[in-house]
């Protein structure tokens, strides 16, 4: 015990040695900026010899960095300003770049970071910009809000902290709902986009969140490629990226890792390409829970591939409440590799979060859902097709599904097919997941008289 403690002073020792290294390395320029003076070059006589404002600075250089509008960078000062700032300058300036500098932390309240913009505006995250412990208990739907901006970047090799932990307890959320009265516990995304076109995120981190880290709503043009997303397997809620109302969006080459869906695809939601990504841990990806409170949904040209999903309660799934309205069309998976998934193919039209829910005759319909080339191992039944008894699910197809438990000792369920309708082919394993229904000409009736169409 001894000796661990003295290993511990030791180990605090070197850290503040380090520290003070590093801060007395980094505290002449910190004062430089504190001055506010931009880092020109005074030598260089193509140059005024003075530069009283930051709109000056912009006439040679389409850098902005936060550290020249003041930021202390040391995780403990307030850079809300001087962030807010940068953005407003660099705004004005076509292909401009925002710097969060390397090396440096910056604490930023919650903030609204809002276009129209010139084009090609760049956000470099290389250092980290860390949400104070407050946010998570907020009661703010995001901590940093883009709104109408397009052709926009966020890159770097940086880090973006939501610093969530302070509200991962799970008995103590529920203390504050019952406090509150309020039982939809309201927590912040970290990075939220509203109204935005063309935009591109890559090389960035974003970790700990109080809830979803990435959120797309009402935006048209995404890319998100090479990011990490990291919050532990028992964060309540914390969702990967989370898509409303957007279309035409790509997510490839990325790391998700935190304690909900990785993606989650909402109503509104067309043209989504999701591929080469990994999910771990998690509850995978998923399209809903779809038309809560008797909604209308609609989402259509969803296609997944080549995706890993490992150490997560589902693979693939589409998840509906009972009493609404609307379709699911057209969505395909394929080669899912699945790896400790309690169960790897979901259809659940009898979503539900509480112990139970009023059963409805209305649903949300399910057509056209491809799965090709799903293998790997589950811990609890294969697949699950739930579907709804008023509205069943058509034209599922299943092609190339390897699944085995991955326990040899585990006894597992049979796979599951309720209302639902397709084709299977090729080999499929365990052979109780070739249950599909051939579809009758009642149910091609039945599904012909739905009334709500989307688009
Ligand atoms: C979680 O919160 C409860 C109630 O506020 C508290 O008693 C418990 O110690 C907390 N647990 C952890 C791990 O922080
Ligand atoms: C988005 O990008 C596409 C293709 O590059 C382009 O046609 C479209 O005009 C852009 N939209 C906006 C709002 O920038
Ligand atoms: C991915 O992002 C990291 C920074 O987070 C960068 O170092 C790496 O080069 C990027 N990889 C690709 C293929 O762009
Ligand atoms: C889905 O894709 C089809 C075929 O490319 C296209 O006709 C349809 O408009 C798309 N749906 C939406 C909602 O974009
Ligand atoms: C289905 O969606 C894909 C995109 O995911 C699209 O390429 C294809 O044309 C769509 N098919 C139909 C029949 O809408
Ligand atoms: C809903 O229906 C199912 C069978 O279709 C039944 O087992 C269940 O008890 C019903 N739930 C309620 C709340 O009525
Ligand atoms: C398999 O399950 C048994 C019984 O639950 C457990 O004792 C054993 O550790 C498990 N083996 C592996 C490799 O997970
Ligand atoms: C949809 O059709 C059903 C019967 O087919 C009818 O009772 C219902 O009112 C219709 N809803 C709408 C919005 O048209």
């Amino acid at each position: 015990m001894r000796d661990r403690n003295q290993l511990l002073v030791s180990h605090v020792v070197l850290c503040l040695a380090i520290f003070s290294k590093l801060s007395s390395t980094a505290s002449p320029i910190r004062t430089k900026y504190g001055r506010h003076e931009p880092a020109l070059d005074h030598s260089d006589r193509s140059l005024p010899s003075r530069v009283h404002h930051y709109g000056s600075y912009t006439r040679y250089s389409k850098t902005f960095s936060v550290l020249f509008f003041g930021a202390a960078g040391d995780g403990i000062a307030d850079d809300s300003k001087a962030f807010k700032a940068a953005w407003k300058a660099a705004c004005l300036v076509p292909g401009a770049t925002i710097l969060i500098p390397s090396e440096f932390k910056f604490l930023i309240r919650p903030i609204t970071l809002k276009g129209p913009c010139m084009p090609h505006l760049v956000l470099q995250i290389d250092g980290t910009l860390v949400a104070p412990l407050s946010v998570a208990k907020s009661k703010l739907l995001q901590w940093v809000n883009i709104k109408w901006i397009h052709d926009f970047t966020i890159q770097g090799s940086g880090t973006v902290d939501g610093q969530g932990f302070a509200l991962w307890n799970v008995s103590e959320i529920h203390h504050l709902e019952k406090e509150t009265k309020d039982d939809s516990s309201v927590r912040p995304t970290v990075i939220r986009f509203y109204k935005c076109y063309n935009v591109t995120i890559r090389g960035i981190q974003i970790i700990n969140s109080p809830q979803c880290h990435l959120k797309f709503d009402n935006s048209l043009g995404v890319k998100v490629k090479n990011i990490t997303i990291s919050s532990p397997e028992d964060s309540p809620n914390t969702d990967g990226i989370h898509l409303q109302n957007t279309r035409d969006v790509e997510i490839k080459h990325s790391d998700i890792g935190c304690g909900d869906d990785c993606v989650s695809i909402q109503t509104g939601c067309s043209n989504v390409h999701i591929h080469h990504i990994r999910c771990n841990p998690g509850h995978g990806i998923s399209v809903g829970g779809l038309g809560k409170g008797n909604s209308l949904a609609c989402v259509s040209n969803i296609s997944v591939d080549n995706i890993i999903v490992q150490n997560a309660l589902s693979g693939v799934r589409i998840k509906t409440w009972q009493g609404g309205v609307g379709s699911v069309k057209n969505v395909s998976f394929s080669n899912v590799q699945v790896d400790n998934v309690d169960i790897p193919i979901v259809i659940d039209q009898y979503y539900c979060n509480k112990k139970s829910c009023r059963n409805k005759t209305d649903a949300v319909a399910i057509s056209e859902v491809k799965y090709r080339r799903i293998s790997g191992t589950y811990s609890f039944q294969p697949m699950h097709l739930a579907c709804s008894d008023s509205t069943p699910c058509t034209s599922v197809a299943l092609m190339d599904i390897q699944l085995s438990p991955v326990n040899e000792s585990l006894v597992p369920q049979e796979a599951l097919c309720w209302k639902s309708y397709g084709d299977s082919q090729g080999f499929l394993q365990p052979s109780s997941i070739s249950c599909l229904h051939k579809i009758t000409r009642l149910i091609k009736a039945l599904t012909k008289s739905q009334n709500y169409t989307c688009y």
